[in-house]
């Protein structure tokens, strides 16, 4: 497999569980004690050897393309006051090898859609996605896990974990079998299944490392769940063509799309890398 250099970061999507916070703001920008969920997203993959990032933004998304430029003012602000610190964490934003594309979904048709609309920058390779909103804790980025399975096993690869099945209606549930301790081929996926419906407990977080034969898959998927353009669906079309892999990966799983998720990261990483208390 051709190495991984590509990430696509969907954060087009409208965040209303978080209104009126991602009224004006994206969800994507929500801190995490002091740096927004897209930062963390962006950490990980850089960990995983992504040089080149590709943000699939829609409306009211200008902050994050401010959040990854340079800041002359503020930056030149902190210096004449001899904040060197401060400076060092404004200008270590992102490392200076790494580009950063945007590119507009136009209107927010679904997962599938967005990662559609980086193919043209895409190109013929294989790519990593990220979720923002999904933040997860590991001493290996779990990007990096993908990555070094992708690579072994030479397949798409789709991050996973196992739920409580009475939540399969929230996620892309997967079955195939297992190949090694953490890797399961996949032959089923399937979006959003009611608990009787699911083809087993093992469930699709937000990280993924795709086969570009998905670009053609994606561009032929009609809407599905929520009447959406569902990258499960075109997934699941791409199982006939290429292997895929669910990975079990090694970490802790933060589902900050959701209020309780986001709060439990707040406290778990206030207390954990800030040394924070509640008391
Ligand atoms: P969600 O399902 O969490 O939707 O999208 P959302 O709109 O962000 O949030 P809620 O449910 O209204 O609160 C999962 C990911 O896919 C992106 C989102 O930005 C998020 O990172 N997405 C979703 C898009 O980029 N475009 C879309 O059309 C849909």
């Amino acid at each position: 497999m051709k190495p991984i250099r590509k990430a696509v970061f969907p954060v087009a999507g409208l965040g209303t569980r978080f209104l009126p916070a991602t009224k004006a703001m994206p969800k994507e920008m929500l801190p995490i004690v002091d740096r927004p969920l897209i930062q963390y997203a962006v950490e990980e993959a850089l960990a995983a050897g992504i040089t080149e990032l590709i943000f699939i933004t829609g409306r009211n998304k200008r902050a994050i393309e401010d959040h990854f430029d340079r800041a002359p003012e503020l930056e030149s602000d902190l210096e004449s006051k001899g904040k060197i610190a401060l400076l060092n964490v404004v200008r270590d934003v992102l490392p200076s090898h790494v580009n950063c594309i945007y590119t507009r979904q136009s209107q927010p048709l679904g997962l599938g859609h967005a990662v559609l609309c980086a193919a043209p920058i895409v190109g013929n390779e294989p790519f990593a996605v990220l979720l923002a909103d999904d933040l997860l804790d590991a001493d290996t980025p779990v990007t990096r896990q993908l990555v070094d399975a992708a690579h072994q096993h030479n397949g798409s690869v789709l991050a996973t974990q196992t739920i409580d099945i009475q939540n399969s209606f929230k996620y892309g549930m997967v079955a195939g079998t297992a190949v090694d301790a953490r890797n399961t081929r996949v032959d089923r996926i399937v979006e959003k299944p009611a608990p009787e419906d699911s083809p087993s407990d093992m469930a699709v977080v937000g990280r993924y490392v795709l086969e570009p034969e998905i670009f053609d898959i994606l561009r032929r998927t009609q809407a599905g769940v929520a009447q959406e353009i569902q990258l499960t669906d075109a997934i699941s079309a791409l199982l006939a063509q290429r292997p895929v892999f669910a990975h079990r990966y090694v970490g802790d799983r933060y589902d900050c799309g959701s209020k309780e998720g986001f709060f439990k990261a707040t406290v778990a990483f206030g207390r954990k890398y800030h040394n924070l208390r509640t008391d």
